[in-house]
């Protein structure tokens, strides 16, 4: 039954003394509230779901509807002006703790470090793998070889006969007596030939990997030294198709517009054979006959000798069990050691090999 004679002063939490000691205990504890958390458990208490305030206001739905209005104003003054001195004194903690933040966090930015410096990966590794990328983007494979190899695979099966001056003891490790049989591999193409016995064509590889020549080490010559190798094998393949993987290897390397030109050459393991030459990716060829404009790149060549290639002779396709007349394929191999030399500015072969920290970081940047 409604209460015709409901008294909303009988309601305390809605009595205007109530609300009063309410508003001025909010305010009080506001202002005392000296760091956002103490006025955030002061927010909870007086301006809460379970505030004084929050309580007067759920009573107003019990009054008789003639006495709503008033009450309802009342409160809702109430808790506008708590909202108001809450947002106030908000603001005024966050001004205050974000000058104490950049105080207390300032960074002295001259005080001596204790950063160890990180380590890098050497160029080397770098430089072939983004060789690799190149290649694995254009559906090849990487295949790998023995660094101690059969001297047939590094030599007889690549049309090296045995009276070839490569096999001599100038350029050649042998392991243990000449007659071993065993040499540290001196380039990377013995891998084609393990590739072209063991895989059917299509074959489209790199090898890339580490190659030894009795040289002293200096400045230019290194004992060790890293190669890449590339083949192809498949019908129907010409020179064009090894002047195209070239050009594209050069531009993804050096940049658009950077192409090979073939030189001819001769090698045992392939026929015809070339030289490729890089377009000068500093002065583009602009140094030749230009002595205003000097280029150490190239050293005024306009062209840089970039390794060796050709047609697989077929010499070699018999060896290893391919049919000549069927299928055909290129070969190519540079220096990757070289390659880092011209392509970075190194120009002391002996600080690839050292292992000096200070080189390889200088490179650590470099993806
Ligand atoms: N293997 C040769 C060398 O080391 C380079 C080469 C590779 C030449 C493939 C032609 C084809 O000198």
């Amino acid at each position: 039954m409604p209460n015709p004679n409901f008294d909303p002063v009988e309601v305390s939490a809605l009595q205007p003394e109530t609300i009063e000691a309410a508003v001025s205990a909010a305010l009080a504890a506001f202002t005392a509230a000296s760091t956002l958390d103490e006025l955030k458990s002061q927010r909870l208490s007086h301006a809460g779901d379970r505030s004084g305030l929050a309580l007067a206001n759920r009573e107003i739905g019990a009054l008789p509807p003639a006495a709503r209005a008033a009450a309802g104003q009342r409160v809702g003054a109430a808790r506008a002006q708590v909202d108001r001195a809450l947002a106030a004194r908000q603001a005024e903690l966050e001004i205050e703790r974000d000058a104490r933040v950049l105080i207390e966090e300032a960074v002295d930015v001259t005080l001596p470090s204790d950063r160890r410096a990180a380590g890098a990966r050497h160029p080397l590794t770098t430089i072939q793998e983004r060789i690799a990328d190149v290649f694995t983007a254009m559906g090849y494979e990487v295949a790998e070889g023995p660094e101690v190899e059969a001297e047939w695979y590094n030599f007889d099966a690549l049309n090296i006969g045995v009276d070839h001056p490569a096999r001599s003891l100038m350029d050649t490790f042998f392991l243990g007596s000449p007659d071993s049989g065993l040499v540290l591999r001196t380039h990377t193409s013995p891998v084609q030939v393990r590739t072209m016995l063991w895989r059917e064509p299509p074959i489209y590889v790199i090898c890339p990997g580490r190659v030894y020549r009795t040289d002293e080490l200096d400045a230019t010559h290194t004992p060790v030294f890293h190669q890449v190798e590339g083949l192809v094998i498949d019908e129907g393949i010409t020179m064009a198709h090894l002047k195209g993987t070239l050009d594209h290897l050069a531009a993804a390397m050096f940049g658009p517009g950077i192409v090979t030109r073939l030189r001819p050459a001769y090698f045992p393991f392939t026929e015809p054979s070339a030289e490729p030459d890089l377009l000068c990716f500093v002065c583009r060829g602009d140094s030749v006959g230009n002595p205003a404009r000097p280029c150490r790149t190239c050293d005024s060549e306009g062209w840089i000798e970039w390794g060796g290639c050709g047609m697989v002779n077929p010499r070699v396709l018999v060896a290893c069990g391919i049919d000549p007349e069927r299928y055909s394929g290129f070969a190519f191999g540079m220096g990757i050691d070289r390659t880092l030399m011209f392509r970075n500015g190194v120009e002391d072969m002996r600080d690839i090999v050292e292992g000096d920290v200070r080189f390889t970081a200088a490179f650590g940047v470099q993806g």
